[in-house]
């Protein structure tokens, strides 16, 4: 019988990597949507014949419940999440209750409707802020640095203490940063391959940037929900750092990317105070070992290749 799955967040970049995934493998996939005065399906468009969706928000237990009935699940990824750190500072509240309290909607509902489903939380690097260990494992204190950490945090432990309270299927993932052409444009990212695609056509000069020594483990997010998936196919329920185990600076990501188009990064990035974090996480690197030993998990593709790949990208869509 072909088995169902549901995820949240299904419009991000996670979730249209996943849907993916989870079709190739004989998946009946279903997703959540907010209402939107316009479409935003945009990353599905290729599979939109093959999923269902429905909509729903994190904010509204009932919503979530109802789909869970019609789509009868037996694994969910909750991937829905205000997930921009800025943004978590100009909309506190609403961070807390969708990235934080969301996931405790998702597990409610969930134990009440079937407590057999598997469930999997895209828990986040940003829990651990200012670490002072040297990379970050499963072990390392929790220490966040912004509301968004804050409520990843809450929400990494509520799944946590769900699965102790209730026996529940429930995982968290800790996902250290993954990007994709996907990557929505206001993530560092794709705001400097995108950037960097412009300038090369010569429909821009400059870009403006922020902390360009912030370090961060950046791997491409197809490696990334193949683990959310692994983490569900086993047969005991535990939490996994999800990363590659390298660091790059900002300026690094920059350079490379510049490279790509033949030009020097530092004729056209220039720094822009005003996008300085209230409180920043200086360098992020995770220690992967436990996933890659127990669940045979390692990234595949390069930072250089992930940069190429989205900076080629942005080009053949600029020109398309
Ligand atoms: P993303 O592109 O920002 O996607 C977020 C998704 O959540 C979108 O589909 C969005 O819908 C949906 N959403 C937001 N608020 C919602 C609400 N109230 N109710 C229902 N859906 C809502 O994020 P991503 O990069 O794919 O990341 C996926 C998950 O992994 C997130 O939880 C993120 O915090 C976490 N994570 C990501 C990374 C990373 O580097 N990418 C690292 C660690 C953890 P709309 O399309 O309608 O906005
Ligand atoms: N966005 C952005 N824009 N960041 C900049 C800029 C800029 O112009 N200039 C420098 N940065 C620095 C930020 O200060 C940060 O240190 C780093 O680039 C990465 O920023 P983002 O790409 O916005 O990602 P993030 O690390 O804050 O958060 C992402 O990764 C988390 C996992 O560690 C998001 O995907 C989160 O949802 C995710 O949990």
């Amino acid at each position: 019988m072909t088995r169902s799955a549901l995820i949240t967040g299904i419009t991000g970049q996670d979730g249209s990597y996943l849907a993916e995934l989870l079709l190739s493998k004989d998946y009946q996939v279903h997703g959540v949507v907010r209402r939107s005065s316009r479409e935003r399906m945009e990353r599905l468009e290729k599979i939109l014949p093959q999923i269902t969706l429905h909509e729903g928000d994190l904010t509204d237990s009932g919503s979530i419940l109802r789909i869970l009935q019609k789509s009868d699940p037996v694994e969910v990824y909750n991937l829905a999440a205000q997930s921009f750190v800025p943004s978590s500072w100009t909309q506190p509240l609403l961070t807390g209750d969708v990235t934080g309290l969301g996931v405790t909607r998702m597990l409610e509902v969930l134990r009440q409707h079937n407590p057999n489903i598997r469930f999997f939380q895209a828990s986040s690097s940003e829990i651990f802020g200012q670490a002072t260990d040297e990379s970050q494992s499963e072990q390392t204190a929790i220490r966040p640095r912004s509301p968004y950490g804050v409520a990843k945090a809450y929400g990494h432990f509520i799944t946590i203490n769900y699965r102790e309270s209730y026996d529940l299927f429930a995982v968290s993932g800790i996902l250290f940063n993954h990007e994709s052409p996907r990557r929505g444009g206001e993530f560092v990212s794709r705001k400097i391959s995108r950037a960097a695609a412009l300038i090369k056509l010569g429909r821009q000069e400059k870009v403006f940037l922020g902390n360009l020594n912030a370090e961060r483990d950046w791997g491409h997010a197809s490696d990334y929900v193949k683990a959310m998936w692994l983490m569900l196919d086993q047969k005991t329920p535990k939490d996994y750092v999800v990363a590659t185990g390298k660091k790059s600076t900002v300026r690094d990501f920059a350079k490379i990317a510049f490279d790509c188009v033949g030009l020097d990064w530092e004729k056209h990035v220039e720094i822009d105070s005003t996008l300085y974090r209230p409180a920043e996480v200086d360098a992020l690197c995770g220690n992967a070992s436990l996933i890659r030993e127990e669940l045979g998990w390692q990234p595949t593709i390069t930072l250089e290749a992930l940069i190429r790949e989205m900076v080629e990208s942005d080009l053949k869509d600029l020109r398309g």
